[in-house]
Parts: structure tokens; C-alpha cells; sequence
């Protein structure tokens, strides 16, 4: 069964606000495997998991089509309020076999059902068509000019007091351990790359991000006043640390990014 952990609207708004899209040397990654496995023009694109539809948007400019599915209604209701997109839909409806060019899932192919999604996919890709299945781990790391490891020392304090108290998800560790089981159930041949990106984030995004990280919310409603000082008292340490007074100074923020890729075969 799906852990339904996305469903509400404050959490959907947050995932708006602060969930970016995959970074260009990724998106580069998956386009180039798929131009040399699909001809072109790429027809549709299915992003499997969309939440606020970052990636899904992103896709938009390759694909004549793109479709968002999602199970959590608040995550779609978002995703539809951005404008601007005229070839992307969201919808909880099937997808007929054998129509899909590219079916991604960004940091959503760890909650689903790996027997069932494979069997999906398999139906609704073309011949050729492919999968590409990427996220990061929970190893994230933020430094800034001299601080040294002082940044990163506080942002990990910070997922450990998290995951202390924890909810603590299979389906997380699944994300972790770069998506393991799927990879293991893909019937055909099957590729992995890893890649650290490094990306600027002013300091309240990089802690907006710790928001909406689902083990946050479990603490949020656990426990409102803990988690709320949490991250305030977090802004203010790194504020200190970086000497600096306002939240718009940028980290450097680096993620590592997996990708599992997969062509079904002809
Ligand atoms: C961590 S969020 C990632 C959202 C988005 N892809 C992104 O990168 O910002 C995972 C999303 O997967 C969705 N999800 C989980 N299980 C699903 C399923 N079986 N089918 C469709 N969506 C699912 C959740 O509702 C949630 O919005």
C-alpha cells in the first residue's frame, strides 16, 4: 500500500515554495540517454509522483506532451495553479499502453510499489521508450567561505534531531539506499549514475528546504513548538556562524543526485 504522507495543503504549499526542479546536468543526463534510445519528436512524457509538478514543467520543452500524476490531491491542486505550461496536464487517470516516450519519477520512485510500477511501466512505454527514475540521498552538505564544516555540522544536527524522534520510513532508507529494490525488479537492462551537484541556495531556502521533508512534518505535528524552534533556532545558528543578518546570503548547497535509467526493449 502507499504511504499517503503529501496530502496536506500546508505541506503542499511549502513543497511549492521551496522543491526545485532537477538540476540541468541531470535533465542533460536523462534527454541524451533517451534521444539515443527514442526518434524523434519526443510525444509524451508521464512524471510519475509529480507533487507541485517542478520536474513535470521542466520536461514541458522537449516533450509535445507532458502528464503529471500524483496521489496526494493537495500536491496536484498546486502543481495546476502554476501557469504557463499549455502542454502539461495533471491527472490521476490511466495512460494508455504502449504511448510513453520518458516516465520519470523524481524522489517519488521509493514510495511506490516496485512489482506494481514496473508492470505499469512496462505497459505504458513504447518500444524503446524509458524510464528514468532519479532523486538524492539524505547526505546533503552546506559550506559557506570559511565556516569549514561549522554549516554542515548544524544542518546535520538538524536531520538527526529529526530522525531521532522519527518517523522513520522503509520507503526513506529505500530512497537512501538509491532505490535498490526497483532497480532489482527492472526486467530489462538497466543503468545507474551518481552525480554531486553543487548549487547556491539563500539560506532560507536551504532551510524552507528541511521543511518539507516528510520526517519534518511527522515532528511538526507531533510535536508544533520543538519543531518550529527547531528550525528557528537553526536560521539563527547559521546566521552567526556566517556573520551575516539576513537570510537572502546564499550556501553552497550540495546534494548527491542518483539516476536510474532503463530502456524497455523493442
Ligand atoms: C518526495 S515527493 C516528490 C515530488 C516531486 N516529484 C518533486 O521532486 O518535487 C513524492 C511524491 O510522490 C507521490 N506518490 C507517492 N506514492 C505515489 C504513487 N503510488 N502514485 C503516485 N504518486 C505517488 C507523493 O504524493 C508525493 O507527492
Amino acid at each position: 500500500m502507499t504511504e499517503r504522507l503529501f496530502e496536506e495543503k500546508r505541506h503542499a504549499s511549502l513543497y511549492q515554495k521551496y522543491r526545485f526542479g532537477p538540476p540541468d546536468e541531470l535533465k542533460k543526463l536523462v534527454l541524451h540517454y533517451l534521444d539515443k534510445k527514442v526518434r524523434f519528436p519526443h510525444q509524451l512524457a508521464v512524471d510519475l509522483g509529480c507533487g507541485t509538478g517542478q520536474n513535470s514543467c521542466t520536461l514541458t520543452a522537449y516533450f509535445e506532451q507532458v502528464v503529471g500524476i500524483d496521489v496526494s490531491e493537495s500536491q496536484v491542486e498546486q502543481a495546476r495553479a502554476v501557469s504557463g505550461f499549455p502542454n502539461l496536464s495533471y491527472r490521476g487517470a490511466a495512460i494508455p499502453d504502449g504511448s510513453v516516450d520518458l516516465l520519470t519519477a523524481a524522489s517519488a520512485a521509493h514510495w511506490f510499489d516496485a512489482e506494481c510500477f514496473i508492470k505499469e511501466a512496462t505497459h505504458v512505454l513504447k518500444p524503446r521508450g524509458c524510464l528514468a527514475l532519479f532523486g538524492y540521498g539524505d547526505n546533503m552538505k552546506i559550506h559557506y567561505e570559511s565556516c569549514g564544516d561549522r554549516l554542515n555540522n548544524i544542518y546535520e544536527e538538524v536531520s538527526k534531531a529529526i530522525s531521532n524522534y522519527n518517523y522513520t520510513s522503509s520507503k526513506i532508507t529505500g530512497a537512501n539506499s538509491k532505490l535498490k529494490i526497483l532497480f532489482e525488479t527492472i526486467p530489462f537492462f538497466v543503468r545507474i549514475e551518481i552525480m554531486p551537484i553543487k548549487q547556491q541556495l539563500s539560506i532560507k531556502n536551504a532551510v524552507g528546504f528541511i521543511q518539507i521533508f516528510s520526517m519534518y512534518q511527522a515532528y511538526l505535528r507531533a510535536n508544533p513548538s520543538a519543531a518550529t524552534a527547531l528550525l528557528e533556532r537553526t536560521t539563527s545558528r547559521i546566521l552567526e556562524e556566517m556573520k551575516v543578518s539576513s537570510t537572502e546570503a546564499k550556501v553552497d548547497f550540495i546534494m548527491k543526485y542518483f539516476c536510474v535509467l532503463a530502456c524497455k526493449p523493442e
